[in-house]
């Protein structure tokens, strides 16, 4: 299960996720916004966050604007690995070195077409399970 979720500014790019998902047969859950009435994407990350955390869902898409903030949101949550990506190259890097659980894009930096080939290249890559990731990966917990 996916769990997506947007600001305003994402609304657009999320409905075309969810057209793709859907055409895939992948399931999602929608955490919102769910129009494009100014919203506060910190809302929408914790939400996709929990959901995680609480294994309702194993990875999550978030997009803003930029998808910084919606991205530096989430990675505040335990056990969050929030990758923001604009190329496919990252988005496939991520989940082989950090197993990165929640994808995060700014609809105001690329069109629609390349989101849904990078979200292709982070849904379609597995973690590499290799040691040496995972013991970075563990690190990431360590404050
Ligand atoms: C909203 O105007 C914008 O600030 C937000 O979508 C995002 O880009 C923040 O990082």
């Amino acid at each position: 299960m996916i769990a997506l979720g947007n600001d305003h500014t994402g609304y657009a790019m999320k409905k075309a996720v969810m057209e793709y998902l859907d055409s895939k047969g992948i399931p999602y859950k929608d955490f919102g916004c769910g129009d494009v009435t100014a919203s506060n994407y910190p809302d929408y990350a914790k939400a996709v966050g929990r959901a995680i955390q609480n294994k309702e869902c194993e990875k999550g898409i978030l997009i803003c604007g930029t998808g910084i903030g919606i991205s530096i949101a989430a990675n505040k949550m335990k056990g969050i690995r929030a990758a923001l990506c604009h190329d496919c190259f990252s988005a496939e890097a991520t989940r082989l070195h950090n197993d990165a659980n929640v994808l995060a894009m700014g609809a105001r930096v690329i069109g629609v077409g390349h989101a849904l080939k990078i979200v292709e290249a982070f849904l379609d890559t597995e973690f590499s399970n290799d040691e040496r990731h995972l013991k970075r990966i563990q690190m990431l917990e360590e404050n």
